[in-house]
């Protein structure tokens, strides 16, 4: 027997004389409401598409109704729907920096298939050249962090705060697909060039999610997000960011130490048997190593490592990467990346560096890894998509401004004499984490555009490759995966060229 489900009635006046009453009490999605374009779809179309959506689970209301949020037409230009609209009563079309999403019936069809609204994704989006700039600007935000211009200096430090505090969260708790999904939120967020104000804004954005939008409105609305302060307030969450700030110690290791029971620093020092020398390490040298780096501190370092090559091999040369080479002021380490033009002659390099850094007193502490890179018979077993590279590469605690050799190089001595460091200069060297990697020339284009961030960046770039270019992308190297070839590469433009991506200067690579 057929169920009959009564319908309501029309609670609002509606000037289009074919859209039925909506049953709001039944719909799924109750953050997406839709307004379908009568003009030049019809009538009957229009109320058969009505009753399909409503079916699925959605919102429709009327043009007037100023919870639309999605905005769907057949055949019309984005200016054309922008003056029908405003023709049947809407208020919030056409309004700079909000409004509803303009789209294309293909959203629609898609977002029934699916069984739930699909992500905006700029082919959905209806172009506007008149009244709405902001909103055809929102349109044009790429679904690809590589694809955007993300500077350092961004307009929604709140949101992206709060975005990134429960993507951490995520990845303390060991779920990195929340993780990536968090933080592609919040690289989204970082990218607009405009400061969020309201909630509308962010609807035609591309992958910001059901709970990122919740946690967004929550800011916008409140100031703060009541599930991220409740993050931030936990014992949990606290122990383990001061556990991480750990040289050597990785969301794995942090975790079973909370598991453990232990719960700051002095409980691991009780518990010295358990650290490996990279930890001990970063234990002692606690304190520098979560001081920032700034820049003219890297940049004497890049001048230490300069000498050390100069004498070793003529002709190699050293460039700072990582944040600082994005422009960042300061930053966690020093990233170095040491080629030769000659491929070859950069081979039993890192060691030679190593041994004279030490032996001029620059080393508090050093982990050298052997290159395992190789080009296999099968070429996509050695192009990984981790982020974990194979060159020559040491992890190394410099010993920054190392002038003064009666300072005793025993760390233990040296914690003791620098017990005021924060409040005086009792000391005058400070330990700074620094990465050294070695890189054939061939590879160096790779190496320099992996090795310079942001980590969101280096992701996409990765995830673009494979899913819209069918290529895999490392530090290493290019590989097209149906044409079964290495592309090779004697610059980053080149790299950007191969992937057909508009090339995106360091600076602007802050994702
Ligand atoms: P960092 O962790 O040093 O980040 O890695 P950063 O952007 O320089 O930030 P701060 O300023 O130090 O805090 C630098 C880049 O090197 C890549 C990462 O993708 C990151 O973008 N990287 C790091 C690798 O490719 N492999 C690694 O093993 C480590
Ligand atoms: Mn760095």
């Amino acid at each position: 027997m057929m169920l009959q489900i009564p319908v309501k009635k029309k609670h609002q006046h509606q000037p289009e004389t074919t859209l039925p009453a909506n049953p709001e009490d039944h719909a799924s999605f109750s953050d997406v409401v839709l307004c379908l374009v009568e003009k030049r779809m019809g009538a009957s179309r229009k109320a058969f598409l009505t009753s399909l959506a409503r079916r699925k689970g959605f919102c429709v209301e009327g043009a007037n109704s100023e919870r639309v949020t999605h905005v769907v037409s057949e055949g019309n230009s984005g200016d054309e729907v922008v003056e029908w609209m405003k023709r049947n009563g809407s208020r919030s079309v056409g309004a700079a920096g909000s409004g509803p999403a303009l789209l294309d019936l293909s959203w629609f069809t898609e977002s029934m298939s699916a069984g739930q609204p699909v992500e905006i994704e700029p082919r959905h989006c209806l172009g506007v050249t008149v009244h709405t700039e902001t909103l055809e600007d929102r349109c044009q935000v790429a679904a690809y962090a590589c694809q955007r211009r993300t500077p350092l200096a961004h307009k929604n430090q709140l949101l992206v705060e709060a975005l990134e505090t429960v993507a951490e969260e995520a990845l303390f708790c060991g779920s990195e697909a929340r993780n990536l999904a968090f933080s592609r939120a919040a690289s989204v967020v970082k990218s607009l060039p405009w400061t969020v104000t309201g909630v509308i804004e962010i609807h035609s954005l591309p992958c910001i999610g059901e709970h990122s939008r919740k946690i967004i409105q929550e800011v916008l609305e409140d100031g703060a997000s009541a599930e991220v302060e409740n993050i931030r307030q936990s014992e949990r969450y606290q122990t383990m960011k001061h556990f991480i700030k750990i040289f050597g110690v990785g969301v794995k290791t942090a975790g079973r130490w909370y598991q453990e029971g232990l719960r700051t620093i002095s409980d691991l020092q009780v518990h010295h048997a358990k650290l490996n020398s990279a930890q001990q390490a970063g234990l002692l040298h606690y304190r520098d190593l979560n001081t920032p780096v700034k820049r003219s501190e890297a940049e004497v370092i890049v001048q230490v490592v300069q000498k050390a090559v100069d004498q070793l091999l003529p002709g190699a040369s050293v460039t700072l990467t990582g944040g600082f080479r994005r422009g960042k002021p300061s930053g966690h380490d020093v990233d170095l990346l040491i080629t030769h033009p000659t491929e070859g002659q950069e081979v039993g390099l890192l060691s030679k560096v190593i041994c004279w850094l030490d032996s001029q007193g620059f080393l508090l502490y050093h982990s050298t890894h052997r290159n395992t890179f190789q080009t296999f018979d099968d070429p996509e077993l050695s192009v990984t998509t981790a982020t974990m590279d194979h060159f020559d590469r040491c992890f190394s605690i410099f010993c920054l401004n190392y002038s003064h050799k009666s300072i005793k190089r025993d760390s233990s001595d040296r914690e003791f004499a620098c017990e005021g460091k924060g409040s005086g200069d009792a000391c005058d060297w400070k330990a700074v984490r620094v990465d050294l990697v070695v890189t054939p020339n061939s590879q160096f284009s790779f190496a320099l555009l992996g090795w310079t961030g942001s980590k969101n960046f280096e992701r996409e770039l990765r995830r673009f490759s494979k899913y819209e270019k069918k290529m895999m992308l490392n530090s290493h190297t290019l590989y097209h995966t149906e044409k079964k070839m290495f592309l090779s590469a004697a610059s980053e433009e080149e790299i950007f060229q191969h992937l057909g991506l508009d090339f995106i200067p360091p600076e602007e690579r802050n994702a």
